[in-house]
């Protein structure tokens, strides 16, 4: 197929996997790109992609997935805290601590660990924070630091009150902030990452495997684990995790922080355990929140009774649990998704978003049993749930099961090129 050369130079440039995305979006990605430079075919296109480095960014632009926001997983920062006090306390004023998020997309992520660490009291002189990622819209973005809605997510946003001010419809960033981090265009796949050994004592790399194979998941986390200090803490995202223990890294057993460490035979206890952290100025955070400890699910209650409702009022129940479900686990509340979840099977009819959900709260909790029990109902309840596939082909991967990985994998690709039509 004529596509397969776009598909080889993404995979060859940036890691992304034809497979991981669907072939639609990337060949709506090519239409658009067609359609700006007025190029007459593909083969056309092919031509002009290969003479300029502009055209090759500007794919690249299009198919980068940005979506971000502050404070993602909000558990992981309040690990990080307590834990980068600890690695300050070690490093005894030798240097300041070095922090990595990449991918970073639009800052949203750099710039919650600045504020999380200035709020728990940490001098600005304490800590830098780099930011990289290959999309230069996005840096460029994240350098203007000013953020909408969509950046805002979850129900805690004292932050923003204590580290933003309006500017219209959007919110700009404190300069105090803005001042510890500082952002780069770079390539997770560039050779040159991995002359920085043991650079970082924190690494925050999320969302951006889900999008890659699986050699190059392994390569990108064998660059991941040189960049992290021996006695450091690399931070992933869910459903990204059971590769790792492969190479010899594991869970520090935070739950829901998804930050893992390196295997040390020699040690039963983790190479840093979080500090207690400190307690922050009057006007400035709250104290850090307790890492909260991801309870069992709750038992399932006797049969509610019947309560006489319209079809229509039950659709729209039905609906409105389900968003708060997708807000409470987009927000890192698990053991209330979860709650809600149960509270959904209990009220309605059995739904594969739902079983969807449990799976991937499941997943990040570290069941990974529990997870394929609920992502194998979603897909019973709907075969063609994309992103069930998508999950448990990572979950399959994870554990060594390639090829099963690789049918689910390629059954996601159908149903997106099916939705595409
Ligand atoms: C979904 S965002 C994740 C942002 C943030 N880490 C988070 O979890 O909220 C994925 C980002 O990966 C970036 N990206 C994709 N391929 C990359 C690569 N090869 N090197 C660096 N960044 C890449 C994209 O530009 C996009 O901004």
């Amino acid at each position: 197929m004529s596509e397969q050369r776009f598909y080889r130079f993404l995979q060859e440039r940036i890691g992304l996997d034809v497979d991981s995305v669907g072939a639609p979006m990337i060949e709506r990605a090519l239409r658009q790109r067609c359609t700006a430079l007025g190029a007459e075919d593909l083969d056309d296109y092919w031509l002009r992609l290969q003479q300029s480095h502009d055209e090759q960014q500007a794919l690249i632009e299009a198919v980068v997935v940005p979506e971000t926001w502050f404070f993602r997983y909000p558990e992981s920062f309040t690990a990080l805290v307590g834990l980068a006090h600890k690695r300050l306390a070690e490093l005894a004023g030798t240097r300041p601590l070095r922090i990595l998020s990449l991918p970073c997309s639009t800052g949203e992520e750099p710039y919650s660990i600045a504020m999380a660490l200035l709020d728990s009291g940490m001098a600005p002189g304490a800590f830098r924070v780099d930011g990289m990622d290959i999309s230069p819209n996005s840096v460029g973005r994240g350098e203007q630091a000013l953020y909408g809605r969509n950046s805002f997510r979850g129900s805690d946003l004292a932050f923003r009150e204590r580290h933003f001010a309006a500017e219209g419809d959007n919110q700009r960033l404190d300069t105090r902030v803005r001042k510890q981090v500082h952002l780069q265009v770079g390539n997770v796949l560039d050779p040159a990452l991995r002359s920085q050994d043991g650079w970082y004592d924190f690494v925050f790399c999320r969302n951006l495997l889900i999008y890659f194979d699986v050699p190059t998941q392994q390569r990108v986390f064998e660059v991941l684990k040189h960049l992290t200090h021996a006695n450091g803490v690399l931070f992933i995202g869910p459903a990204e995790g059971s590769l790792l223990a492969r190479l010899g890294m594991r869970p520090l057993g935070i739950a829901q922080s998804f930050a893992y460490v390196r295997q040390d035979p020699q040690a039963s206890a983790p190479a840093i355990q979080p500090a207690p952290a400190p307690r922050s100025t009057p006007q400035a955070a709250p104290a850090p929140r307790p890492v909260p400890v991801v309870s069992p699910p709750a038992p399932r209650q006797a049969m509610a009774r019947p309560v006489l409702v319209s079809p229509q009022a039950q659709r729209e129940g039905a609906d409105a649990l389900l968003a708060s479900i997708a807000e409470q686990a987009n927000a890192g509340a698990s053991d209330q998704a979860r709650a809600s979840c149960e509270r959904y099977l209990r009220q309605f009819e059995p739904k594969a978003q739902v079983y969807y959900w449990l799976g991937l709260l499941s997943d990040t909790a570290g069941d990974a049993q529990a997870a394929l029990s609920h992502y194998r109902k979603a897909l019973y309840l709907e075969p063609q749930h994309s992103e069930t596939l998508v999950h448990l082909a990572a979950l399959l991967a994870s554990q060594g099961d390639e090829a099963g990985a690789r049918r689910l994998q390629a059954r996601a690709a159908r149903v997106g090129r099916e939705s595409e039509r």
